[in-house]
């Protein structure tokens, strides 16, 4: 786990000080990092020691386990969580909202129903404005319904890039060219970056929150898509997280997963399978 075998290296990651960290990951944020991880874990804190011009590791830790480390903490998982995403993402989805989800929900919406998405680790946004654009091409008059999107992650990076919604146009490339057209404008005068719409954004909440932390939310969603998130949690982890979005999706509702994650079978028992990691909690009479 060393830099080099026999050189002290102030920078090198001791066994004691991985455990630490991943210990404190799992705590704070459900993130599970095996020994394997530790050359990426090292390569990804090494930036932060650097920007903290911190000696190495036992400073470093001592930071974390400091009061005054609170940030550190932060920064360190913001660090270490994945953040891949991209617009149309496992794109079945989106034809799932397209064709099966939508149109009832966005019909009650014309009634005067509140409608309620959540993109649970949404990374930089590219999920949730996926969502976003669908349901704006389906119904042009969004804006004067009660329709809101939240967007949520555990880093605060991302959330800020997503507020933004300005993307490189080298990301754009499996969003249809007429949405392209229609729900980004320029955002620089060289055109290699495009800026989502101002009233798509508008309904796009961004949000940092930690799943593992209590959820401030008060009412369930029509909705969720917790895509590729829990596939860093451990078991015991997922399944609180699955049996937390089940009282959080409505009767009718639906819970959309990564292509590599499944439901615990407690929690798979209260859904019907709608699809590829595609679930829906029966209605109720009245939905
Ligand atoms: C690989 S991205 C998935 C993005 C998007 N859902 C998708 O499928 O394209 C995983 C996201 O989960 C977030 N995440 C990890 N642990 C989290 C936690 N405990 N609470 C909230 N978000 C978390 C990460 O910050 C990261 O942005």
């Amino acid at each position: 786990m060393s830099d080099t075998a026999s050189t002290p290296n102030p920078r090198q990651m001791s066994e004691a000080h991985f455990r630490f960290i991943a210990d404190l990951a799992h705590k704070e944020a459900g993130l599970v990092f095996p020994e394997s991880k530790a050359p990426l874990v090292r390569t990804r804190l090494n930036r932060r020691i650097r920007a903290l011009k911190l000696p190495g590791y036992d400073a470093y830790c001592a930071l974390l386990r400091s009061p005054e480390g609170a940030q550190e903490r932060r920064m360190m998982i913001s660090s270490l969580t994945t953040n891949v995403s991209s617009f149309f993402r496992e794109a079945h989805h989106f034809d799932l909202l397209r064709g099966e989800i939508l149109p009832p929900l966005l019909e009650r919406a014309r009634r005067g129903e509140r409608l309620r998405l959540w993109s649970a680790g949404c990374s930089s946004g590219q999920e949730a404005y996926s969502i976003a654009m669908v349901l704006a091409d389906l119904e042009p008059d969004y804006l004067q319904m009660d329709i809101r999107i939240l967007a949520s992650d555990i880093d605060p990076n991302v959330i800020r890039i997503g507020r933004a919604g300005i993307y490189d146009q080298g990301l754009l490339g499996d969003v249809p060219e007429d949405y392209r057209e229609r729900y980004f404008e320029p955002a620089d005068d060289n055109g290699t970056a495009a800026r989502i719409i101002e009233p798509l954004r508008r309904i796009v909440c961004f949000r940092e929150l930690n799943l593992l932390h209590e959820w401030p939310m008060k009412r369930p969603f029509d909705v969720i898509f917790c895509r590729n998130v829990v596939i860093y949690f451990d078991a015991e982890t997922q399944d609180s997280l699955w049996r937390k979005f089940e009282k959080y999706t409505a009767p009718g509702g639906w819970l959309i997963l990564g292509h590599s994650e499944r439901l615990s079978e407690d929690v798979a028992g209260k859904f019907v399978v709608a699809g590829p990691t595609a679930y829906r909690l029966p209605p109720t009479e009245t939905t």
